[in-house]
């Protein structure tokens, strides 16, 4: 069975969420009702050659083709190109039956790829979406250089009351951040690459430590060669800044139950 139909197919339990990783920053979240939310999902090696002298050569097996993608909204995070991909917007097959969400600069993007502007909605951090039972939330992201300066995150939320995800996105470290603890999500995944200013593992570390979920997951560590750092500096620093949270490490394509 291809992994978009093992997605479509499993049953998530009431006030929880499911969880695929795709590498980098990309996931796909499904919720009890069967709403299937993919987050900057980057399915190319588009970024091969973008930088010459960098080696940006992907290194995370594809594990779903663009064409193949099977998700009813598609969010990103800001413009960057391992965040909102040109190539993978363009080759999605079931693109006029998806809903696209993201900031203005990553809006663009969608409408150059040819996605009708029906099916776009524009997010900001404080924006409130509801699809079926799954609740979007945006949330501050401090910009990591001067190309796009609409970076923001993600709280989704399963039902009225069920298992809450936050996703930071690229940013910068500021205390702004610390902001999200009021919605009290229930996990944090977060960069820890500290390159091209993110977050590094100790500041990642400080957040969840502020944040307090019960679980945090590491990410934007893996697909390039020259942008990669061992997670496991990430779970050390946690030791010291968040001792009371648990560390955990994805698996490309399996699915993470969240239920709490
Ligand atoms: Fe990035």
């Amino acid at each position: 069975m291809s992994l978009p139909t093992e997605i479509r197919n499993y049953k998530v339990p009431d006030r929880s969420l499911a969880l695929w990783w795709f590498g980098q920053n990309g996931y796909i979240l499904k919720t009890p009702g069967g709403i299937v939310a993919g987050v900057d999902l980057y399915l190319t090696d588009s970024c091969n050659g973008l930088q010459p002298g960098m080696n940006l050569r992907r290194t995370v097996p594809i594990l779903i083709p663009p064409s193949e993608l099977d998700v009813d909204l598609y969010l990103c995070t800001h413009s960057h190109q391992d965040h909102t991909d040109p190539e993978t917007i363009r080759n999605l097959r079931n693109k006029d039956t998806m809903q696209f969400i993201g900031p203005q600069e990553s809006c663009r993007i969608f409408s150059a790829e040819g996605i009708e502007s029906s099916r776009i909605r524009i997010s900001y951090p404080k924006c409130e979406f509801e699809f079926g039972d799954l609740h979007i939330r945006g949330t501050f992201a401090l910009p990591t250089d001067d190309t796009d300066l609409n970076h923001m995150g993600f709280i989704l939320r399963s039902g009225a009351s069920g298992a809450k995800v936050y996703m930071t996105g690229d940013t910068d470290y500021t205390e702004l951040l610390f902001e999200a603890a009021k919605h009290s999500p229930d996990v944090v995944i977060t960069c820890i690459n500290g390159g091209f200013n993110n977050l590094s593992h100790w500041e990642a570390a400080t957040l969840v430590g502020k944040i307090k979920p019960k679980v945090a997951i590491p990410c934007h560590y893996d697909m390039f060669p020259d942008n990669s750092v061992d997670p496991k500096q990430f779970r050390a620093a946690m030791v010291l800044r968040a001792p009371d949270v648990q560390y955990q490490e994805l698996d490309y394509g399996k699915p993470y139950l969240f239920s709490f």
